[in-house]
């Protein structure tokens, strides 16, 4: 059973346990103002808003494509469609700027962008920041227009703030509370457990349930392949999996255990403050509505060859905390890619905790992503590069790549041609040349063998002209010695 709020009203639905949001919306309830296009996370015409009670218990809203999120996952929530955003004749401050600014055509895309805008409406009213073109491309990087052009759209997200703030005051009423977990029926299909201890009981009763977090991959196989899931562990409200703890481990390294079931626009604050390469990376990944719920554990569990965050994870030195019918374990990110989708996760395990160490006296960490587009889109090929300098030679030299194997993997033989030289063009090409025996990369819709190839040698070289141009201080010195070989 799910018991949610539906634009201010109480609602009580059953669903199987792969039915969407989208699907709960318009088959379901009937309530049809949020568009399906892509069904795939990617155009957000799907777009709505989910309000959870934040630490002083008052709703924050996010965005989240409705077709990829489970319905399940609105226990205890506050859903807002399009269709409660307006009182009668009374619009509210996003729908009155799209139409004042002419940001609709067709009108397909018009929903999505509008509870886009809601969201930073809802933003602006609890944390008022100066509206930069970033904000606003990170607020509607996700939803696309196929015919009015994102111009007036824009216009409209910059003059919201200027019409009559018609909000809807059941916005602010309590989500109800989530349906009673802790002891749910034993023939349960969507389990939601709320702590540890909750979650490696379900984990020793089904340990062949699937486990979901954001859904922001494991619901692509539902609406892209149809699949059908008969037993589902949602691990997002394991308290544990939500937190972020500092330590230290036993080799004497600090840092920080990030829970699972983080988000990635929680995590955003921490890489910002300490990991600026990783931070950037961050607003590269998927849109703002798939960083609302899309996780760490997530990420590196699917365990895809192109992931972003694997590879910048290995090249800090991560490791992963376990937890499973007998009991925790941990291990490095290193021994956690077996194969193509294979892990080191046994049976009825899940990732607890993701190490994130501190960046060590002098390390530096660059990432690089190539992608067709610089929006919402999938690496071609990912170089995540760690190292620091000592009298002039490399050291700790950690250079991890996606996109170049059948998991995301270190370059071993580069590392080795770099480690303990001087980063000088000798050094690099001996270390682009042991690429060639680092990785055997295919080809596929994303980029040709060749041309991956060819990518992940010139990251290198990029890699060689930043420490160069660190060592010198002097851009154009390194450019002329660059072209002179
Ligand atoms: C439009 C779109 C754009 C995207 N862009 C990017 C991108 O640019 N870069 C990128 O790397 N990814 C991208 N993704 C993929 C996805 O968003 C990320 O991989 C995300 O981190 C997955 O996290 P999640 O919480 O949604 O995982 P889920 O979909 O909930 O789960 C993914 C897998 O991990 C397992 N799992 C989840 N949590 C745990 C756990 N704690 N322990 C063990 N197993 C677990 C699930 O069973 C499932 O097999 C994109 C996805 C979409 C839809
Ligand atoms: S329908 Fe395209 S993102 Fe949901
Ligand atoms: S108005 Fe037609 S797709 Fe945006």
């Amino acid at each position: 059973m799910i018991d949610f709020m539906l634009n201010g009203q109480p609602r009580r639905c059953e669903a199987t346990p792969e039915t969407s949001v989208l699907e709960l919306l318009r088959e379901t309830l009937g309530v049809t103002g949020t568009k399906e296009g892509c069904a795939s996370g990617d155009c957000g015409a799907c777009t709505v808003a989910i309000g959870e009670p934040g630490p002083d218990g008052e709703l924050r809203y996010h965005s989240a494509n409705a077709c990829i999120t489970p319905a399940h996952q609105l226990n205890g929530r506050h859903l807002v469609t399009v269709d409660g955003l307006a009182e009668g004749e009374a619009l509210h401050p996003a729908q009155a700027a799209m139409v004042a600014c002419h940001g609709s055509q067709c009108g397909f895309c018009t929903p999505g962008i509008v509870m886009s805008l809601f969201t930073l409406h809802e933003q602006q009213r609890q944390a008022p920041a100066p509206l930069t073109p970033q904000r606003l491309e990170a607020a509607l990087g996700g939803n696309l227009c196929r015919c009015t052009g994102y111009r007036p759209i824009r216009d409209a997200a910059m003059t919201m703030s200027a019409h009559p703030d018609h909000r809807p005051l059941w916005l602010d009423a309590a989500a109800p509370k989530q349906g009673e977990q802790a002891d749910p029926p034993a023939d349960a299909t969507f389990l939601q457990p709320t702590s540890l201890a909750e979650l490696n009981e379900c984990l020793k009763r089904h340990p062949r349930a699937r486990l979901v977090a954001g859904g922001t991959d494991l619901w692509l196989e539902t609406t892209q392949r149809l699949a059908r899931f008969e037993r589902i562990i949602d691990v997002t409200r394991v308290a544990e999996l939500n937190a972020v703890d500092e330590a230290t481990l036993k080799d004497g390294r600090h840092g920080w255990w990030v829970g699972a079931a983080v988000t990635y626009s929680r995590l955003e604050p921490l890489l910002e403050e300490h990991y600026d390469a990783f931070a950037h990376l961050l607003h590269r990944l998927g849109s703002q509505q798939v960083r609302n719920r899309g996780t760490l554990g997530g990420n590196i569990a699917n365990a895809s060859p192109i992931g972003d965050t694997p590879p910048v994870l290995l090249s800090l030195g991560s490791r992963l905390r376990l937890v499973g019918p007998e009991g925790e374990r941990e291990l490095p990110l290193d021994e956690f890619f077996l194969d193509y989708k294979r892990t080191a996760l046994r049976e009825g395990e899940a990732i607890r905790a993701i190490f994130l160490p501190r960046p060590a006296a002098g390390q530096t960490l660059k990432v690089w992503k190539l992608s067709k587009r610089r929006e919402d889109d999938i690496s071609a090929v990912l170089g995540a590069f760690t190292w620091r300098m000592e009298d002039g030679i490399l050291r700790d030299v950690r250079l991890a790549f996606g996109g170049m194997a059948a998991t995301p993997k270190r370059a071993a033989r580069a590392e080795a041609a770099l480690e303990g030289h001087a980063p000088d063009a000798s050094a690099f090409l001996a270390a682009r040349e042991a690429l060639a025996e680092d990785f055997q990369p295919m080809s596929d819709v994303r980029g040709s063998a060749d041309y991956r190839r060819l990518s992940a040698a010139n990251l290198l070289e990029r890699l060689r002209l930043v420490i160069a141009q660190a060592e010198t201080d002097s851009p154009r010195e390194v450019m002329l010695h660059a072209y002179a070989h």
